[in-house]
């Protein structure tokens, strides 16, 4: 019986990713055609959307390498990891990383004119959020190759990272407190 991890599903779930990153790009490029007077809006709404799916794989991925830290190299739990992970970074992380930053900047620009402390500093802690995105994406390769050498304690603590960095970054954008 076919299984999730097999190659079949994983070409689906990709096939799905694209059909959706394409539906994503029509919509933005349609909205832009269209021109609302609430263009802003609507490109906030896409923003907030991006922003929650690349989050989700923010906290997702540290809690899969602390059970894959303690599955053996080699057995069915590890191999089966390396496929979860993989498909969260590719399919899921990335994609929404990119649209996150695309539709922010295009809202820092458009009103901002990339002026205002508060906005310096979110962006700021973006780049941190987005050098923890890379550090994961560089463990996931490690794993991939059955090379982790960090402790489920460590990935334990490194689940933090991305919590305190969101909730900075939403105090900054929605306070505005400088
Ligand atoms: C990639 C770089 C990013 C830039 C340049 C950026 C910029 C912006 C700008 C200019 C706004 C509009 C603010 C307003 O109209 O009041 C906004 C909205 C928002 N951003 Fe971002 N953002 C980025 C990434 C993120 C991330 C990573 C998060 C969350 C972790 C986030 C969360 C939000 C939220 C929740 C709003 C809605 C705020 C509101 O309407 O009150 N953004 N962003």
């Amino acid at each position: 019986m076919e299984k999730q991890t097999d190659r079949r599903p994983g070409a689906y779930a990709r096939r799905r990713a694209h059909f959706a990153l394409i539906f994503f790009a029509v919509l933005a490029v349609g909205l832009f055609a269209w021109n609302p007077d609430n263009l802003y809006l609507w490109i906030k709404a896409l923003h907030i959307i991006a922003v929650i799916s690349w989050m989700a794989g923010l906290f997702y991925m540290p809690r899969l390498f602390i059970y894959h830290t303690d599955a053996e190299p080699g057995s069915i739990q590890s191999e089966t990891f390396k496929v979860m992970e993989g498909r969260l970074l590719r399919i899921i992380m990335n994609p929404a990383m990119m649209l996150t930053w695309i539709l922010g900047l295009y809202l820092a620009w458009s009103v901002y004119r990339f002026q205002g402390g508060w906005l310096h500093a979110k962006m700021g802690l973006v780049v941190l959020l987005t050098i923890v995105h890379v550090f994961f994406a560089r463990a996931v390769r490690a794993f991939e190759r059955d090379e982790n050498r960090r402790s489920a304690r460590y990935w334990r603590f490194m689940n933090e990272a991305p919590t305190v960095l969101m909730i900075l970054i939403v105090i900054l954008v929605v306070v505005k407190p400088f």
